[in-house]
């Protein structure tokens, strides 16, 4: 029971960073050095993913580039002797690893972009990744912690987090009946509640492993919340079917979806990348303690330079 097709949604105009995100793929923003997508594409092929189903749109061409050989980049670094460079480039998608576009032509939602990567699923059991949600997961991917949630259940298994109260309204918030630690039954999803209408916190985040008969359930779902058609929705649907659990993971998630989230995760992960930590750590030690010396010893401090 391993799951080898995994969807990426990456068709979304990424207007929360514009002017960025004008004229390129929001997954496409780096982390460090890398850019979201390859994080995203990473974890699913360490979750035993074989095959990789793009949902791309308009200003897209990079994330095909990027997953493609590029043949005059890696003859140059050759000629160079760039070995290390070349390692670099060469790993970005292991042999073995297909990958698959499929164009959206028109953003109607997360669901309708999975809804078209049917062709390309089939009829088993997949993965959906939403490359901005980035996620940490210490000793294990999140992805691959799913996967032994479904390989012991055999179920739709969705990652899913505890959020602060006023921050509902941005999430897929789910109520669950226990199962075992951090795992739960859905007994009721909404997408995007207000506040004051959320029973719980429990937020969905980017990562759902879902059995085929969500793509029968989409192609029923009308528009929902903000006019989209939901995910939330279907997986509603679902759960008057079949199981679906919801899994707390072990790790730390960071919105890259948001400018904040964004910053946040270049700081950790700058914090451990092996050439840049140690650099990296001392300039936000002195950056800090600036910020924490009261203001007359500041302006000697200045004055002095
Ligand atoms: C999507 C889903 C939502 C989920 C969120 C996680 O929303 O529709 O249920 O909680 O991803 O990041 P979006 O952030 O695309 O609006």
């Amino acid at each position: 029971m391993r799951i080898r097709k995994a969807v990426f949604p990456v068709a979304g105009l990424g207007t929360r960073f514009l002017p960025a995100t004008k004229a390129s793929a929001k997954e496409m923003l780096p982390i460090v050095d890398k850019p979201l997508i390859q994080y995203a594409v990473q974890e699913a092929i360490s979750a035993g993913a074989e095959e990789l189903i793009f949902i791309t749109g308009r200003s897209k061409n990079s994330i095909m580039d990027h997953f493609d050989k590029a043949y005059e980049l890696e003859a140059e670094l050759a000629s160079r002797g760039k070995g290390k460079l070349l390692e670099t480039v060469q790993e970005i998608l292991p042999p073995g690893i297909t990958c698959i576009f499929i164009r959206q032509a028109e953003a109607l939602g997360l669901g309708h972009a999975v809804l078209c990567a049917w062709p390309a699923v089939g009829d088993e059991d997949f993965s959906v990744i939403l490359a901005d949600d980035l996620i940490d997961g210490r000793l294990r991917p999140c992805l691959a912690q799913m996967q032994r949630v479904y390989q012991e259940y055999g179920t739709s298994v969705i990652a899913v987090e505890r959020v602060p109260q006023e921050d509902v309204s941005s999430y897929g918030i789910v109520e669950t009946q226990p199962v075992g630690p951090g795992l739960g039954e859905i007994r009721r999803i909404v997408e995007k509640p207000k506040p004051a209408e959320a029973t719980s916190n429990l937020a969905v985040v980017g990562r759902y492993i879902l059995t085929p008969r969500i793509f029968k359930l989409l192609e029923r779902t009308q528009r929902g919340a903000g006019g989209e058609i939901q995910l939330t929705d279907a997986i509603s649907a679902m759960i008057q079917e079949q199981t679906v659990l919801a899994y707390e993971f072990e790790g730390t998630r960071y919105d890259c979806g948001s400018k904040l989230g964004y910053l946040k995760a270049n700081v950790e992960y700058g914090l451990k990348h092996p050439e840049l930590a140690d650099g990296f750590r001392e300039y936000l030690h002195d950056l800090t303690a600036d910020w924490s010396q009261p203001a007359g010893e500041k302006v000697v401090k200045v004055a002095k330079k």
